[in-house]
């Protein structure tokens, strides 16, 4: 098992009263107050951990699946030109990150020698035009799908799956389909399980316990790793380090409780009911967009832990700098002051690219003589905070010290760990999804699913006077 140590580093001076005011900021007053109930909560989790429960904390010591996942790839990349993602939500949102933040951004475009593994696609939302696009340009006889579910049963995911396993089998038969496809799902319960053991496909678990968005570091999110030719040990090993790091309990060296803390605070004391996360690299967009959804599922709650309607949660925003300081940044420096910042600093980009030459003439465009972009994006990123904290808008910043495996596994665990202390500061169950769930239950009705005819009718009661409240088109009313 590969030992490494957490190179993140974390600054929250800005987000802080001394640097943005007492209406704004979080106080040492405000963390020494939640002190006592993150100590406690931690050692709940500790306990429930040692007790089976929180098992996603596990997930990065099982090395044995990863070396399976990574014999399973290392065949699977050489036979195969494409590989096909099928899910949504947790199921997909993982892998997305990760071969976003480590693969080449263009690899589906870069010659097969050259790419390390399959062209990578993903059959998230069941619109037809892209499901249609995707398999128009799939290269479905030299294609892997992986269908990924932790249900074994999520309408657009099985849609698009029965789709995709129509179009293998137009082209290769019911038999070459069959081993083509790899299910991800419950190792024991679900449609899917019981249609992959009757079809015989390969299979990987999603481990049971752990909600779908807390699933990054199993098959859920190795598997297509892995066929990407990524370093999924790595990720492993780095979400070890974040663990490590955030082993005690006190708020003021464990980063994960810190943020927890000063986001908590921010929305409940202060009332700041958006958390944005901008990173400035493009690379790790997809990372914000998995964390988005982290923090939203698991923190938006109408219940407290006893019971009481609480209606919790912190709005997630993603945003990408520098691109959202043309877009969204005149909004949080000058709109409602409602706003917590996260930016994530990345000190060497993975590429150096310079401006040799600027034009004669153009005294304007010199200071831009001789330099690198990695310097000014990074200097964009050191304005905005600037800018956002002269304007009393609370924001901190996480810094990497580049963009590698490692890195990325510490920021799955650190986000994980810092929701789920999140959850406690706000006194809900950060897990499960009932809101999700009725949302399920409902598709399932609206398409005549058996078993749902119940909530099918009360679907199809009329809304009073509905005709008032809906514009046709002239003509057409
Ligand atoms: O986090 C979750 O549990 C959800 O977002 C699920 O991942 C999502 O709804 C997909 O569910 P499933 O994996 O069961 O298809």
């Amino acid at each position: 098992m590969a030992v490494t140590s957490s190179r993140l580093r974390f600054d929250i001076r800005n987000a802080m009263a001394a640097a943005v005011g007492d209406d704004n900021g979080v106080s040492d007053a405000m963390i020494a107050q939640a002190a006592p109930t993150i100590q406690d909560a931690h050692a709940r989790i500790v306990n429930e951990r040692a007790a089976g429960e929180q098992r996603w904390m596990n997930l990065p010591d099982d090395d044995a699946l990863a070396d399976s996942i990574a014999q399973y790839a290392e065949a699977a990349r050489e036979r195969f030109r494409d590989f096909v993602l099928i899910g949504i939500g947790g199921s997909s949102l993982g892998a997305i990150a990760t071969i976003q933040a480590l693969g080449h951004p263009y690899r589906n475009l870069l010659p097969d020698a050259e790419r390390g593994g399959p062209r990578f696609f993903v059959l998230d939302n069941p619109d037809p035009e892209k499901v249609r696009a995707t398999l128009d340009i799939v290269d479905l006889p030299n294609a892997l799908v992986n269908i990924v579910t932790k249900s074994g049963q999520t309408a657009e995911t099985m849609a698009n799956f029965l789709v995709a396993r129509q179009a293998l089998e137009d082209v290769v038969g019911q038999e070459g389909a069959r081993r083509q496809i790899v299910a991800t799902t419950d190792p024991q319960f679900g449609l899917l399980r019981e249609l992959a053991t009757r079809e015989g496909y390969d299979t990987f678990p999603v481990p049971p316990g752990v909600d779908g968005r807390q699933t990054v570091l199993s098959a859920v999110g190795l598997l297509p790793a892995a066929m990407c030719g990524l370093d999924i040990h790595g990720l492993l090993a780095g979400a070890r380090a974040m663990r490590e790091r955030c082993a005690g309990d006190d708020v003021w060296t464990n980063p994960a409780y810190l943020l927890a803390a000063v986001s908590v605070l921010a929305d409940t004391r202060l009332g700041k009911c958006i958390l944005v996360t901008m990173p400035y690299a493009d690379a790790l967009f997809g990372v914000s967009d998995w964390f988005r959804q982290l923090w939203a599922e698991s923190l938006g709650k109408r219940l407290s832990v006893s019971g009481e309607a609480v209606f919790a949660g912190q709005t997630p925003v993603k945003a990408l700098g520098a691109i959202d300081q043309h877009s969204q940044i005149q909004l949080y420096v000058e709109g409602p002051n409602d706003k917590l910042i996260s930016l994530i600093a990345v000190d060497r980009y993975r590429a150096h690219v310079q401006i040799t030459q600027t034009p004669a003439g153009f005294p304007d465009l010199d200071y831009l003589q001789g330099a690198e972009l990695g310097q000014l994006l990074d200097r964009e990123r050191a304005a905005t905070a600037w800018a956002l904290t002269q304007a009393q808008r609370p924001n901190y910043t996480i810094g990497a010290p580049t963009i590698d495996a490692g890195i990325v596994g510490e920021l799955f665990y650190l986000y994980q760990l810092q929701t789920v202390m999140a959850g406690a500061l706000y006194g809900v169950n950060p897990f499960g999804q009932p809101g999700v769930e009725a949302g399920k239950n409902a598709t399932y009705a609206l398409m005549g699913r058996h078993g749902y005819e119940d909530l099918a009718k009360k679907l199809a009661a009329p809304i009073e006077a509905a005709g008032r409240y809906v514009l046709e088109p002239p003509g057409q009313g």
